[in-house]
């Protein structure tokens, strides 16, 4: 299938993605998995995929463990609905449903939510599963009903680690994109008054908190912590 009605076929805008699809970077397709492609280094590009890799692996080893099921978790109450706001490459999103959360999720740029869709319906089609339902939309616009028990933020900030320990495939990432602090603000100001119990906010380890009042409790990893703020 040629990519342009492989993309029709995701419900991927093709206005908007061209739009905000930097020149250095490429779509492409290849075995029907979608790939984001660095234009002038084809060796270099990345997908999104639940079935295999690390991410599957991670997904079936001591997955109640994970410090991001702990932020997550509410005492006494099984499943716990979470909308992950800030969706990405769904790793968050697709641990979380893995550890019996129900999980919906949205993402506001079109290439990165062409790569997300790609997956899903890749996983549904070979398992039957659907790992979480996922909107293109801005978290803000969206109004669910019940609203989630827990909002989860995973901003991509400007001040993200940029060396060479970020894996490539990452990095082919970072290049699309990342919020202002400004917008950081306004989207935690927003989960506070929509989650139901609590907001988690993930940072890098040793960064500053971004928000004006102190988190509740920290859980904190190696490489970064879960910021979790009760709503009272
Ligand atoms: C750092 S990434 C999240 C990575 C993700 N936690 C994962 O596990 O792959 C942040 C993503 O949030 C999206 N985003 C930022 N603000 C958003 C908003 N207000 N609504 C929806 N998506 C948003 C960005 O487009 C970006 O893809």
């Amino acid at each position: 299938m040629p990519l342009t009605a492989h993309l029709n076929a995701l419900g991927v805008n093709l206005t908007q993605l061209s739009e905000r699809l930097p020149n250095d970077l490429t779509l492409s397709l290849t075995d029907g998995v979608l790939f984001l492609q660095d234009a002038q280094n084809p060796k270099l590009k990345a997908c999104v995929d639940f079935l295999k890799g690390r991410l599957a692996y991670r997904s079936q080893q001591h997955i109640n463990g994970e410090n991001l099921v702990k932020a997550c978790r509410i005492k006494g109450q099984n499943p716990v609905s979470v909308l992950d706001a800030t969706c990405g490459f769904g790793k968050d999103a697709f641990l979380l449903s893995c550890a019996g959360f129900h999980v919906q999720a949205t993402e506001s740029h079109p290439v990165v939510y062409a790569l997300l869709k790609d997956a899903i319906l890749r996983m549904q089609q070979a398992t039957g599963d659907t790992p979480f339902i996922l909107h293109n939309a801005w978290a803000q616009s969206i109004a669910l009903e019940p609203p989630a028990q827990v909002i989860y933020l995973d901003p991509m900030f400007p001040d993200r680690d940029k060396s060479a320990a970020v894996k490539k495939d990452m990095q082919l990432f970072h290049r699309l994109h990342s919020e202002s602090a400004q917008e950081i603000e306004q989207l935690f100001s927003w989960a506070m008054s929509h989650a139901r119990n609590k907001v988690v906010i993930k940072r890098p380890a040793k960064s500053k908190i971004v928000t004006p009042n102190p988190p509740t409790y920290q859980i904190k990893g190696k490489a970064c912590r879960f910021d979790v703020y009760q709503r009272t």
